[in-house]
């Protein structure tokens, strides 16, 4: 059987040695025309494998090239060199995939993110990506773990869509309709959704919860995890247009029980990663250490990346309110001497990303739940306090981050929630499917939505969300 091969994790964790195995492979380096160094992408750690001299071919050691990928099968010896346990010691070496040396992108050096993310077709083969997306796959497995341990039911929403689920207007549209001007049109010129492929007007979902609110309304605690996209024109280092969501939903939950599900969530999801991705994280940590030293000191962090994981983990979240948040920030010196691109001067505005991270890098030092924000600033959706100023929301904010998760309790209130939403504009005739849960058998129910990419971002350190997604979606980028 071709596929019989041992992977090179399993050989590096077994103190086993003196017995045959075969390994398949990306040669990362050749040296001295000896010395190989194997990657399988199953750890960042490669397996050396050793070619006595003069026992392979000139032609098929020419073929060994940095790129290559190949198939090795020998005895596996204790290393006589230093910096591995065990090699490999070659009897048969075969070629599987050339790799033209010149022409190899990867070269055996260090390269910028920002070349790697031009030919994020082979970053994979990289150190840092490798540790990432591992990471990322363990993430994406212990989420399902969290919610399945607690009963909660696994719901796929649509992906295309017919309604603005945040209310925001940011939807990439989906359509069959020719884009010559040729697509039929009303008499008064608008396109006539009527004869397009859905009949009406569709697009690219922002968000599950309206249909998981749905579905929580039956099985009372439902999760979704899933693609979303939107068209915000946001060139930042923590906005993609396409982006994966995790978006639990509870019935009989209020805004406590919510925070404290997604604190507990969140915790679960990090420890996870640090018992099963150690080696991963250890790599990432000195990545960190190295780039950090390129900084000012002043500018450095206090913790390593692993401690700030660990620190998270073992540490409550800071609860506060919005209106206890633009007190802080209205009187802190930083916006006294005014270092804040944006004065905050007022109750009622909505907090940018530097006032977030002011709150929780500078004052806290630790992540921070917000609540009960201004309702003018929030969805149609969250629930309307007694004050008739503020909602139900929360917000979780990370360091290094800002915002990771949204979330609130909803208003379950028909008469309040379709009073909302005729004064945001939401069309009410066209979300009626969301209504019937507020006229059948409604309840107090709340949920919120986690960004992957921003827990991937926070977990791994990378600094640029654009690098921890195999394959970027951004304003005029769609490249792969
Ligand atoms: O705060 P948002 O917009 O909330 C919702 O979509 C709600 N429907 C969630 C809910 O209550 N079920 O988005 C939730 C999270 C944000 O906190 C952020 O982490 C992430 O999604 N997010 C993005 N991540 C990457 N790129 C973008 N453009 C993002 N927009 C939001
Ligand atoms: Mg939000």
């Amino acid at each position: 059987m071709f596929s019989k091969r041992t992977r090179i994790k399993d050989l590096l964790q077994s103190d086993n040695v003196n017995f045959q195995a075969t390994v398949m492979g990306w040669v990362r380096t050749f040296r001295n025309n000896q010395f190989i160094a194997l990657n399988d992408g199953s750890t960042n750690n490669n397996l050396q494998i050793v070619i006595a001299l003069g026992s392979l071919e000139e032609q098929l050691l020419k073929r060994i090239t940095t790129g290559a990928c190949i198939k090795a099968s020998g005895e596996i010896i204790a290393s006589l060199g230093k910096g591995q346990k065990i090699e490999l010691n070659a009897s048969e070496v075969e070629i599987l995939g050339d790799s033209d040396a010149e022409k190899f992108p990867l070269q055996p050096k260090k390269h910028s993110l920002e070349f790697l993310r031009e030919i994020a077709h082979l970053r994979f083969r990289t150190n840092t990506f490798g540790a990432v997306f591992r990471i990322r796959h363990s993430l994406a497995f212990a989420i399902h773990s969290f919610f399945n341990k607690k009963g909660f039911v696994y719901l796929h929403t649509p992906i295309i869509t017919a309604s603005d689920a945040e209310g925001a207007g940011e939807m990439f549209k989906v359509t069959t309709f020719p884009l010559d001007g040729t697509a039929p049109t009303n008499d008064d010129g608008s396109i006539n959704f009527k004869e397009d492929f859905f009949g009406r007007s569709t697009n690219l979902t922002v968000s599950g919860q309206l249909e998981g609110e749905l579905a929580a309304m039956a099985f009372s605690d439902i999760y979704t995890f899933g693609p979303t996209f939107r068209a915000e024109n946001s060139n930042t280092t923590r906005h993609l247009a396409e982006f994966w969501m995790i978006e639990p939903e509870m019935a009989f939950y209020d805004l406590e029980d919510n925070m404290n599900l997604a604190e507990e969530f969140i915790k679960y999801i990090i420890r996870y990663a640090m018992d099963n991705n150690k080696e991963d994280l250890d790599f990432l940590t000195q990545r960190l250490e190295e780039e950090e030293k390129q900084k000012p000191q002043n500018e450095r962090s206090e913790m390593s990346l692993l401690q700030k994981l660990e620190f998270v983990v073992n540490n409550n979240f800071e609860r506060i309110t919005y209106t206890e948040a633009i007190e802080i920030l209205k009187e802190s010196s930083h916006n006294k001497k005014k270092k804040f691109q944006y004065i905050i001067d007022k109750w009622g505005i909505d907090l940018q990303s530097e006032h977030e991270r002011y709150l929780v890098e500078k004052h806290f030092k630790k992540p921070v739940i917000l609540t009960n924000y201004p309702k003018e600033i929030k969805a149609f959706y969250m629930r309307q306090n007694d004050d008739g100023k503020t909602v139900a929301a929360m917000d979780i904010l990370a360091p290094g981050i800002g915002e990771i998760v949204g979330g609130s309790q909803r208003e379950e209130r028909l008469d309040k929630l379709t009073q909302r939403m005729e004064e945001m504009h939401i069309p009410t005739d066209e979300l009626d499917w969301y209504l019937d849960t507020r006229r059948f058998g409604a309840c107090p129910h709340a949920g919120f939505g986690l960004g992957f990419e921003r827990i991937v971002q926070f977990v791994t350190g990378m600094g640029n969300i654009r690098d921890v997604i195999p394959f970027p979606r951004y304003p005029k980028s769609a490249s792969f």
